[in-house]
């Protein structure tokens, strides 16, 4: 085992590269697909809501045990009390499930990218482009296979130099032009209607799924309950105040993904005048709608380019903290290399991203619970596992290990200044909260309700 564990090199680092695994497909692609499904503003609304309750305590509590112990999640639980250790596997198993399929929609990002670098708006723009891309064989593949070498090439050289030198390059670029992009997207004719759309809340609209759909978007999101931000906070130095930082983190996450939205949503408006079909084109609304708002757009293939770099960088700086939690925890466990670690995570998320991205091409006869490879494997881990996980660390530190685990590690830099309010979420509300959202998933999926 390394006996001198590596850091970030202080706070803004620590900031930036847990921002950096925050900020992802889950903010530019899954996001604003969600606020258009679920009736724009009513879900910002409650999405906001939970960031600051439910988002609060889940990170700060991970991010507290990662610095206390110094260990990625399964060392770190065992360390805290040898009977939560299944929580540390179940996070590890959540993290090898989600690094492949997270990896092979990276794959898609870097096709579009060079579709559009190549000037071929035109094709991105037909509804047949993206079905007949991605159930191909060969070519989702390789584009695959050229995301996860960056990603592994980042997370070989290591935290300091390799992944936090990646964050404060690739975070500010990536906020310069989300701003940019969403402020053209906003002032194109016609598109105010799509930006009232977007945050007024429409009351009439809230409902049960609402909240939980927006639940579930925080866990991604925020990458929380897959030992993500416990490896982070592992490499947090004492001196760092936790609690701000967790606020830094989450203001990051929540403000892009909401810019997200204004380039998004109001783009849609212009170009269908907000008709429910295309609002409700759910996940391939990044892949199929935006590329027809592009085309129709003055300039679009210079902003279509520079949409797809930037949802690149938001996608890389992600997989990377995913891979970064799988490597992390092989080395702490068995006390293996970090590039021999390195090498070999990669050899299984290649192959086992083959298969998924086969899931929809020549093994798209598999399917499991009525689902493709892809939709199943992110359904085990963020509606069943993540959630379980959520659930088993909030009672594992609120009853058996003890707040004060958290208190003390937040302490160091001053006063916790929501101690009590936290206390609250992290034994009660948060559980009951997460046992909804599974019960919710088991329900969708057997078919008792409809969404
Ligand atoms: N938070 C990332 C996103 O929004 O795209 C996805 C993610 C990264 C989830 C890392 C979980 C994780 F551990």
């Amino acid at each position: 085992m390394e006996n001198k564990r590596s850091s970030f090199s202080n706070t803004l680092g620590f900031v930036l590269a847990a921002a950096g695994s925050a900020v992802g497909l889950g903010n530019l692609w899954r996001f604003p697909y969600l606020a258009a499904k679920y009736g724009g503003g009513i879900f910002i609304l409650v999405y906001l809501i939970l960031a600051v309750t439910l988002g609060f305590t889940l990170m700060i509590t991970e991010i507290a045990i990662g610095r206390r112990t110094g260990l990625s999640a399964i060392n770190a639980f065992q360390k805290l009390d040898k009977r939560f250790g299944i929580i540390g596997y179940l996070a590890c198993a959540a993290s090898f499930i989600i690094t492949p399929y997270y990896c092979v929609i990276g794959g898609w990002v870097v096709k579009y990218l060079i579709t559009f670098l190549t000037g071929n708006v035109v094709a991105a723009a037909e509804e047949e482009y993206y079905n007949g891309f991605i159930t191909g064989s060969a070519e989702p593949i390789l584009w695959f296979g050229v995301f996860v070498l960056f990603t592994a090439v980042v997370v070989m050289i290591g935290v300091e130099k390799g992944i936090e030198r990646a964050s404060c390059v690739l975070m500010p670029v990536l906020i310069v032009l989300t701003v940019a992009i969403a402020l053209y997207c906003v002032t194109r004719p016609g598109a105010m209607e799509g930006v009232k759309y977007y945050l007024l809340p429409d009351f009439s609209r809230f409902s049960a799924t609402t909240v939980l759909a927006a639940m579930g978007q925080l866990f991604y999101s925020m990458s929380l309950a897959m030992g993500t931000m416990i490896t982070y906070g592992s490499y947090m130095k004492k001196e760092d105040n936790l609690e701000k930082s967790v606020r830094q983190i989450e203001l990051f996450d929540t403000a892009l993904a909401i810019l997200a939205g204004f380039m998004i949503v109001p783009s849609v408006f212009v170009f269908s005048g907000g008709n429910e079909e295309a609002l409700g084109k759910g996940p391939s609304l990044m892949f199929v709608t935006m590329p027809k708002v592009f085309e129709n757009m003055k300039f679009g293939s210079i902003i279509g380019t520079v949409f797809f770099l930037l949802v690149l960088f938001a996608a890389l700086t992600s997989s990377i903290s995913l891979m970064e939690t799988n490597v992390s925890i092989v080395c702490d466990k068995w006390g293996w290399s970090r590039k021999r670690t390195t090498a070999l995570t990669t050899v299984y998320v290649l192959i086992m991203g083959a298969v998924i991205s086969l899931g929809y091409g020549s093994l798209n006869f598999i399917r499991i619970l009525g689902m493709g490879l892809l939709d199943f494997f992110d359904f085990i881990s963020n509606s069943i596992l993540m959630p379980v996980i959520g659930i088993l660390t909030c009672i594992s530190i609120g009853f058996f290990i003890k707040p004060q685990v958290v208190y003390d590690e937040v302490e160091i830099n001053g006063e916790f200044k929501v101690k009590r309010f936290y206390t609250v979420m992290l034994k009660w509300i948060a559980p009951v909260c997460l046992i909804l959202i599974v019960l919710f998933a088991v329900a969708e999926a057997a078919g008792w309700i409809q969404v």
